[in-house]
């Protein structure tokens, strides 16, 4: 997700998960080839199993993008059919590609003729008018025979003009049992739900009908919440916040010498004291310009400090 999921909370949650496929955020094709390629790029071993997705439409250079990216250890490469702000429309990627099968087949075929990854794609039900069952069915049969096994699908349509990406996340209904169609038409392909999970029931239900379930804002407001999802899907033993944030503290302070920014990191674990007594002061700590700015870690371990004492 675009200026949240960064490699530093994909760190935090490849913690609160030890095994939940974590996502890059969307990283244009023109960003990776013409720009500050090793920043994109960089992560660290422990967030793998990690995806890199991909914006872009042009075949070439989408799979220059893939083979950069398997280069340097990314185990799926994943193609962004979903996003539909207007910088990505005027780029003619993102969301308006529900509405070119045909490019989105050459995309993903030149992908995979490139790099021995796994290629997918995250869609949309579809866009403004173009909302059918059928047309849905039919853009996935047509990716389907390029190669690409495997479809993320945000159960609710995209509106191109008039929503802004936040609204898109919002008004569009979400229509999930469309999703547990699509998959009864396409058995063999691996569907992936994603939109609006918030409630482990609801996850395991939708396990129920799908291949997987795909957790966005969620996972990022309450990283217990994909801690907790975690240990009903995987059987994993449940890590207090306090373990996770402990182990995060030997990454800031290892970050921190290679220079990243204090705020950069503790801004992904304002959510994860969320329900306890001292949370909303522990977000106060680590919202104070001033200290952040100071790059001391001695600011999260005052505030670790504090919340341990009102919750004993
Ligand atoms: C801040 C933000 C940034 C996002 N950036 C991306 C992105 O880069 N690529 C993408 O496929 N979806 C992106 N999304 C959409 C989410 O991946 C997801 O499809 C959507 O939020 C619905 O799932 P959720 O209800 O679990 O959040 C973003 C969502 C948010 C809130």
């Amino acid at each position: 997700m675009m200026a949240w999921t960064n490699r530093h909370c994909r760190y935090l949650h490849r913690l609160a998960s030890p095994k939940a496929q974590l996502f890059t955020e969307m990283i244009t094709t023109g960003a990776l080839l013409h720009g500050p390629r090793e920043r994109l790029l960089a992560h660290s071993p422990e967030e793998q199993p990690l995806v890199i997705q991909l914006g872009g439409a042009d075949p070439g250079d989408v799979a220059r993008a893939a083979r950069l990216a398997v280069a340097v250890g990314f185990t799926e490469v994943n193609l962004n059919v979903g996003c539909p702000s207007s910088r990505v429309q005027q780029g003619a990627f993102g969301a308006a590609l529900m509405r070119k099968p045909e490019l989105v087949a050459d995309c993903v075929r030149s992908m995979k003729d490139s790099v021995d990854v796994p290629v997918t794609v995250k869609c949309r039900l579809g866009v403004d008018d173009d909302d059918s069952d059928a047309l849905l069915t039919a853009f996935v049969g047509h990716v389907a025979q390029s190669g690409c096994e495997r479809f993320y699908v945000h159960a609710r349509k995209a509106i191109l003009g008039g929503l802004s990406p936040a609204q898109n996340r919002l008004v569009p209904p979400l229509q999930p049992e469309r999703v547990y169609k699509l998959k009864t038409h396409f058995p063999d392909l691996n569907i992936v739900l994603n939109g609006g999970i918030n409630e482990i029931d609801t996850a395991l239900e939708h396990l129920r009908h799908v291949d997987g379930v795909m957790v966005g804002r969620s996972a990022y407001q309450d990283p217990n919440f994909l801690t907790e999802l975690s240990e009903r899907i995987y059987g994993e033993t449940r890590r207090s916040p306090f373990d996770i944030m402990e182990d995060y503290l030997d990454y800031i302070d290892a970050q921190l010498i290679e220079g990243t920014r204090l705020s950069e990191m503790t801004r992904h674990t304002l959510g994860l004291f969320n329900g306890m007594r001292g949370a909303r002061r522990y977000r106060q700590c680590l919202s104070d310009s001033h200290r952040l700015k100071q790059n001391n870690s001695d600011l999260v371990r005052e505030a670790l400090h504090m919340l341990r004492g009102q919750a004993a």
